[in-house]
């Protein structure tokens, strides 16, 4: 029998999770009920969990294979599937000058609402951030549900977003930032996408998939295109769809990587600090457009 207690979260996003520790083996039990109040709330928050990098990848591992993140200056310990999300350099365990290019970009590019990898041609199923030192002031997570912003939309403008098809660009995001683009070859291994506007999720749900990487929209002037994915987020990231993460060491917060963006906050970036280590459980399929008659 499961432990597990699954408490909803106000308003209507994710749920808090008790009666596991997940440093031990997940049983067959509370696997699938986790599995199941992900599938119904889409970000869950396990709190007071103290783990090692193995232990998280452990746990992570119960949802699937995990993506790699290639730059060894930006994995934990040493595991590849490991990514540090922090101003902390590893090296020297020194705050990061803030000008240092990596560090600006990763941050810029953070506090934007996005979807993790959401410019991989198979989008990530899973993400899961575990704080480790965070900040007395700043530094939370912001989340929004596109589930249930797409519910809320009027029938008849869910039926214009219908076909359309999104392109998800990682060098969007660096432009809109005024950054310099990334060497051709690093480019080469991650190509724009293509996706569905609102994807068809397995369990009969429908969400827009959306956030900081979209570079424009098929068959619509670069404007048009701009001014209808703007308008959607903005729609989106209404406090109703949204959910604030204010991050205890030993939080880990398990969320959908189709359907819930996220960005991080401000925090004192020249004087707090700030570590978390983030897995990422790759896709398996494109995305499912909606089926039309
Ligand atoms: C991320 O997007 O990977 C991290 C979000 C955060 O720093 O809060």
């Amino acid at each position: 029998m499961s432990t597990i207690t699954v408490t909803a979260s106000a308003p209507d996003i994710g749920a808090e999770i008790t009666g596991t520790d997940l440093s031990e083996p997940l049983t067959a039990e509370n696997r699938a009920a986790i599995g199941d109040a992900f599938d119904t709330y889409r970000l869950l928050v396990f709190r007071d969990q103290f783990l090692t990098v193995d232990q998280h990848v452990a746990f992570s591992e119960h949802f699937g294979r995990l993506e790699d993140f290639p730059d060894p200056k930006d994995m934990a310990d040493g595991h590849k599937t490991v990514l540090r999300v922090t101003n902390i350099d590893r090296a020297t365990n020194r705050l990061k000058p803030v000008d240092d290019p990596g560090h600006k970009s990763f941050t810029l590019g953070t506090s934007d609402w996005h979807i993790d990898s959401s410019f991989r041609t198979l989008p990530s199923k899973a993400s899961m951030l575990y704080a480790i030192e965070m900040p007395t002031e700043g530094g939370d997570t912001m989340f929004a549900d596109t589930t249930i912003a797409y519910d809320a939309l009027p029938d008849a403008r869910r039926r214009e977003l219908e076909r359309l098809v999104v392109i998800h660009d990682f060098e969007e995001t660096r432009r809109r930032h005024g950054l310099p683009p990334r060497p051709p070859e690093v480019q080469a291994a991650t190509p724009p996408a293509r996706q569905p506007l609102i994807a068809q999720r397995d369990h009969d749900r429908r969400a827009l998939f959306i956030g900081s990487h979209t570079a424009g929209i098929e068959g619509m002037e670069d404007a048009e295109g701009r001014a209808l994915l703007d308008e959607l987020k903005e729609f989106s990231t209404q406090p109703q769809f949204t959910y604030r993460h204010r991050w205890q060491p030993g939080d880990m917060v398990m969320f959908d990587n189709i359907c819930v963006m996220h960005k991080a906050m401000p925090y004192d970036l020249y004087g707090a600090r700030r570590l978390l280590h983030r897995t990422t459980v790759a896709g398996q399929a494109p995305l499912l457009a909606v089926q039309t008659a």
